[in-house]
């Protein structure tokens, strides 16, 4: 008998995600909190509750007996416990608990634990307090990177040139609270050069088998400028990480990481995403993500040759080592198409226009939304993400852009750099 699932979150992630497991033959019907207007296509949505509401996740589930796993896609609920909560009442559910999803809800947690396994990443010193964290920045080499410890919609990271800008960023971070609590504790870090990678995994506490790499733009405007954001494209695979490089990568990053949870008692299962910097031979972990990566999944999982829902049940089941996760030789860009503004203010409730899409070209929405008249809108900062697939990364991007370019909303904004630099 086929099962029914229900997907939280609401953006091209989870799009993706839902996107994967409807063309699952043992998937029956999806239910997704909260969705979004493209999802609804795929998935029963239910946009009055929100992804972060435990309570109301945990009684939709309670009143849907036809629920057979939950997918948790989104940080902050994997952070409170969604899981957890869901476990507790026998339900089935996949994503790290509370303990293991720490790995990204705090930094300096995951800080200490590759200093304990000896997993390479960035020098640092941890501060709770904000006078010796202050003198710190007196001897410091610049620049510098200040990360408040909590979740803090990927904003939480400032890079300094010099100590006038540290100091600034301190006291915002420490004593302004421009992170809320998440600025409590700091961790103050070596700047990094290089190639940034994300290396993403799945996980089902005892096994860890690494899916294929990917490249995420943060910056919101070309030539990587401008503020960051959630991420503006991607592309899959990273093709500047080769063959001998993705071994390492397992060898001396994800498999130590799961190692040295295990060894801390924490069972992680879900999605175990390492974001790297890569520097020549050198190889150092910049954060870790307890979940799939926005908008990497919509590079990742269109490439994905086998059932996802098969593998999202050996994760829970603790069988991922009798699975062989494949992938397809083909290449994928997404183009992120964003509000004008974001990842500031920006105008929602824009009319998309949608065109003749080519074959092998995929729409996830992320903040989109229906009208009182039923047309499609603008409800966020980043709005579509444009995948296609083709033989090569650089035909994937042409079809990318050439798709891009046929909708159209007021004030539409993309970068055009993505993949510039082939031919
Ligand atoms: P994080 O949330 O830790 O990934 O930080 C967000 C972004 O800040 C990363 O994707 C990098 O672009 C940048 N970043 C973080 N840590 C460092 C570092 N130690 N050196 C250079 N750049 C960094
Ligand atoms: N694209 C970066 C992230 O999901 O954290």
């Amino acid at each position: 008998m086929k099962k029914n699932v229900l997907v939280v979150g609401g953006g091209g992630r989870e799009h993706a995600i839902v996107y994967s497991l409807a063309k699952s033959p043992e998937v029956g019907k999806i239910y997704c909190i909260p969705g979004n207007a493209g999802i609804s296509r795929l998935a029963e949505c239910h946009g009055n509750i929100k992804a972060t509401d435990l309570d109301g996740v945990v009684a939709f589930v309670r009143s849907h007996p036809d629920i057979y796993m939950t997918v948790v896609a989104p940080d902050d609920p994997l952070a409170a416990g969604m899981v957890d909560r869901l476990e507790a009442e026998g339900f089935r559910a996949f994503g790290p608990r509370a303990n293991a999803a720490r790995l990204e809800a705090s930094k300096s947690f995951a800080k200490d634990l590759m200093k304990k396994y000896g997993i390479p990443t960035a020098a640092y010193e941890v501060f709770t307090e904000y006078a010796p964290a202050r003198d710190y920045l007196d001897n410091c080499a610049y620049p510098v990177v200040l990360k408040a410890d909590g979740l803090a919609l990927g904003k939480g990271v400032l890079i300094c040139e010099d100590k006038a800008q540290a100091v600034d960023g301190l006291k915002e971070i420490m004593l302004d609270k421009a992170f809320g609590n998440a600025g409590n504790t700091v961790v103050i870090e070596e700047f990094l050069r290089g190639f940034e990678c994300s290396a993403l995994a799945f996980c089902d506490g005892k096994t860890i088998v690494p899916m294929t790499t990917s490249q995420d733009h943060k910056r919101a405007l070309d030539g990587d400028k401008g503020l960051n954001t959630g991420g503006m494209g991607t592309f899959s695979p990273s093709y500047k990480v080769s063959a001998a490089m993705e071994k390492r990568i397992y060898d001396e990053v994800l498999l130590p990481t799961l190692k040295g949870l295990i060894a801390e008692g924490v069972e992680f299962k879900g999605v175990l995403y390492a974001g790297l910097m890569i520097n020549g031979d050198d190889i150092k972990v910049l954060e870790y993500n307890a979940r799939f990566g926005d908008p990497e999944t919509q590079v990742i999982l269109p490439r994905l040759a086998t059932d996802l829902f098969e593998i999202f049940e050996a994760c829970v089941d603790g069988t991922l080592d009798k699975i062989n996760v494949e992938w397809t030789g083909d290449s994928a860009v997404c183009v992120v198409l964003a509000s004008g503004g974001y990842p500031e203010k920006y105008a929602k409730g824009k009319k998309i226009t949608f065109g003749a899409l080519d074959d092998g070209v995929i729409v996830y929405h992320a903040g989109t939304a229906f009208d009182e008249e039923g047309n499609i809108v603008t409800s966020g900062g980043r709005v579509l993400g444009v995948t296609a697939l083709a033989p090569t990364l650089a035909e994937a991007r042409d079809k990318a852009y050439a798709n891009a370019r046929k909708i159209t909303f007021e004030n539409v904004h993309y970068r055009t750099d993505i993949l510039k630099e082939l031919v």
